[in-house]
Parts: structure tokens; sequence; C-alpha cells
């Protein structure tokens, strides 16, 4: 058989409300324009993010009943630390409320004023929480990351020549650790190669700097290497994550993606001092090593989600899925990064609406009118989230691209439902050159795409 069938029937199901597009283009006027602000409920296709929607199995349901929540040495903590070891093979770990948390904590005890962090990519929460401790965070890809329409089996891959020049430049002692984010999210979801882990990591050795991996889409990537990587189409998903993470130093993951829950995160390590400090400073905000913020209830849906992330069938549905939405708009000319990620397809606005100048906000427009015109939120990825005014004459630099990022979130949507999203990107994407531009009216300091207001042109 070539049909892919979604690997689950379905036991509790979540009504949708139909709106009109009329009653939508109300609902986004008042909204600002912002689909930030846009009540859940008015939403059809909430493809905004696949962190924390996934749907969970029975199994994490029946071990959220099981779950023990003693303040020290919960049962479920246990079970937690059993099946992370199981798959990441760490020494310390240290459960938190959500990715951005372990995040902070890796950061603060490892960066100072002065050092700079090389990545593939950071995620911006990465980004802001490195820069926090006056620490420099540089984003190295390969140089195949920077057009949206070449294609490369592993796009997410670090430029290894860039990385040897940023040691020699910088200075060993500047460089508190590597990071490698799997997949690489900004980049299109794209997956890291095991020949590029291995590489990054034996420059990290050569030099004495530890190697950490940003997990949040480990077992996305332990697919992608199945599928394209030599030597690995034979070898249990299992096996290659842990060969993954045999080559690093520790992690940070956020179990809202890969650990199919709908919370939670944590933060490993091979270093006992280092986990220590970590676990100083997680009492301090977090909660007590053994909880780390969470509920015994979300430990044990982190500790099944983990594993049944590493099932084949379900992985063969997610990635063939996602490339599903992708081929079926790129087939009829809607250019998308490609080849299609793990999680997300990003459509390239900046290209499919070239009549809108970046000042005007191609994404907006196009995630705007999605919305209105289907009922599906997606995502600004280009000016809106990344614009930033010149200090010298006030201007807006604009973003590098304009993208629109329709996240899928796991287990959620059936088939019908991405041909109805596939239909309605179609549809724009027929009347594109009357799509029309937007202006800001009001927004904050920083982080201004949660919260701005817009007007259309
Ligand atoms: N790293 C990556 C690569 C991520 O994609 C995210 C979250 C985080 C870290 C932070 O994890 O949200 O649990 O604190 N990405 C979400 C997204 C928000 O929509 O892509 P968190």
């Amino acid at each position: 058989m070539k049909t892919i069938i979604e690997p689950f029937r379905i036991k509790v199901v979540e009504p949708l409300r139909m709106t009109s597009p009329e009653e939508r283009a109300g609902y986004i006027a008042d909204a600002g324009y912002n689909l930030f602000k846009v009540s859940a409920a008015k939403v059809l296709i909430d493809l905004l993010t696949d962190s924390g929607t996934s749907a969970m199995s029975f199994h994490q349901w029946a071990g959220v009943m099981r779950g023990d929540e003693s303040y020290a040495g919960s049962e479920s903590y246990y079970r937690f630390e059993e099946s992370v070891k199981d798959i990441f093979g760490f020494k310390h770990v240290i459960p938190t409320h959500q990715g951005r948390a372990a995040e902070r904590i890796l950061f603060s005890v490892m960066c100072k004023p002065g050092m700079v962090v090389p990545n593939n990519t950071h995620f911006d929460t990465t980004r802001a929480n490195i820069e926090v401790q006056g620490t420099q965070a540089k984003d190295i890809p390969i140089q195949a990351y920077y057009d949206p329409a070449t294609r490369h089996p592993f796009k997410g891959n670090m430029d290894t020549r860039l990385l040897r020049e940023l040691i020699d430049d910088t200075g060993r002692d500047r460089i508190p650790l590597v990071m490698l984010t799997l997949t690489n999210n900004s980049g299109g979801g794209q997956p890291v190669s095991m020949a590029n882990i291995r590489e990054v990591k034996s420059i990290c050795d050569e030099h004495g700097i530890p190697l950490y991996i940003d997990a949040c889409r480990f077992a996305e990537n332990a697919y992608f290497i199945k599928l394209r990587e030599e030597g690995y189409a034979d070898k249990p998903l299992k096996e290659i994550a842990r060969e993954m993470f045999s080559l690093a130093d520790g992690c940070t993951m956020s179990a809202k993606k890969d650990g199919l829950a709908n919370i939670g995160g944590f933060l490993c390590t091979n270093d006992d001092l280092l986990a220590q400090q970590e676990r100083n400073l997680l009492i301090l905000t977090e909660g007590f090593p053994t909880y780390g913020g969470l509920a015994g209830r979300d430990l044990e849906a982190i500790a099944i989600g983990l594993q049944e992330a590493l099932d084949e069938d379900y992985q063969q549905y997610r990635i063939v899925s996602t490339a599903y939405l992708g081929q079926h708009i790129a087939e009829q000319g809607v250019p998308i990064i490609q080849p299609p990620g793990g999680h997300a397809i990003y459509i390239d606005a900046g290209a499919m609406l070239p009549h809108i100048p970046s000042s005007a906000y191609p994404g907006q427009a196009l995630a705007v009118e999605l919305y209105r015109h289907a009922g599906i939120r997606s995502c600004e990825i280009g000016s809106v989230m990344f614009g930033k005014p010149d200090p010298a004459t006030g201007k807006e630099i604009p973003a590098a691209l304009e993208l629109v990022r329709l996240a899928i979130p796991r287990r959620v949507y059936t088939q019908s439902h991405i041909d109805y999203v596939i239909e309605a990107i179609l549809e724009v994407h027929e009347r594109r050159d009357r799509l029309r531009g937007y202006r800001i009216v009001r927004q904050p300091e920083f982080l201004r795409h949660f919260t701005a207001e817009f007007e259309p042109l």
C-alpha cells in the first residue's frame, strides 16, 4: 500500500466552531490585525505553533492519572529521569517548566559578558537568554540556509569552516559552549546530519569546548537522518537519537515539541559541578530538583511522550504529512522553503507578494488573509518579528526574509484538515496581486509581534 495513514484512531474530539469570512473580517479588525490577539475559539485551523499543542495518547493520559505529586522524590520524577536517560544518555537530568527555563539556567551558569556562543541558528528565546548575560549569540548555518529555494538534505547544518574561524578569532576562553539546534527551527525545521554533529564535536574537542544540543525536535531530526544519511536506513530511531546525544556534553529540551506534552522541558549535562550550580538556580525559581516547576502528572506525560516520538510509524506519518502540505502548494507555484521541514511549512511571502515591500509587511498581509479567508492561523516570521529601527536614521531595517510559518501540531489535524489548508492557500495565491500591505499603528519596545496593532494600507 502506498497511502500513509494517521497511525492512530480518535478517542476524544474537540469540536471546531465554523465562522464566516465576514465574521472573521470583524474579529481580525477588532484584534488590530494581529493574529496573536484573536481568541483561539475564533480560529478554525490553528497553525500558530507546534509547541505545547500536541494531542496526547491514551498511554499519556493514563500516566497523568498515575502522577505522584510528592514535593520531593516523586515516583513520577524517577520514571521521567529513566525515560530521558534511556534516550539522551546524559548523567544529570534537571526538569524545567519549559525549554526557555532550561536555557536561562544553562546560560546563567556558563556565559559571561564578552563571550560568544555559536549555533547553527539560535531560536529567539535561546538568543535572548544568551544576550541577557551580555554574551553574543552567533548564527553560523551553512550557505544553503540563506536561499529558500535551494534544496539540501541537511539544510540545518552548521558551517564548520566558520566555526573554526570563529574559534580562532574569538579565542577558546571566550566560547563557553557551542550549540546545535535540532532541527533548525528558524531555518525552516531543517535537519542536521550525524556527520555534521560529529564534525562539530571533533572541532569542539580539539579546543576543549563543550557541545550542547537544543533538542526540541530531536526525534524528527533522527528520522531525517534515517531517511537521508547513508548507513542509517536500518537503524532504529532510538539508536540514532542515542548516537546524536553521545556526541554532546548536554542539552536543553522543550518537551512541548518532541516530548508530545503540553508543557515541560529539561536540562541535561554530564558535568557534576555544573549540574550542582544548575540545581541551585533551579530551586530559586523553578522548584525542587525532582519536579522543577512541573506537576508529577506532567513528568509522566513527558516520560511516555518522548518514547512515542521515536515510534517509526508516527515519524513517518509526521514527516510525510508535513511534506504533503508543502508539496501540494509548491506544485501550484507557491514559493516555500525547500525542502519541506519536519514541523512546519514556511511560505516565502516576499517572493509570493513582490508588489508589497518589506515596509508594508507581506508576511502579515498573507497571514491575515489566510485567517480572513479560511480561519487558518499562521505566524509571520519576517519584518514584523525581526525588523529593527536603524539607530542612525530611525528608519526600519527589514528582516532578511519575509516568511509565514504554518506549524503543524502533532497528531491533531487529519488529512482533510490539511486538504482544506491547501485549498485555502491556493485560492489566496490565485488572487495574490490583490492583497495589500499593512502599517503598524501601535507597538511596544520589545517583541512587538505579540502585541503590535496594524492598519491595512
Ligand atoms: N528552542 C527551539 C528550537 C524552539 O523552537 C523553542 C520554542 C524553544 C527552544 C523554547 O522552548 O517554548 O518550551 O520555552 N519554539 C516554539 C515555536 C515557541 O513556536 O517554535 P519553550
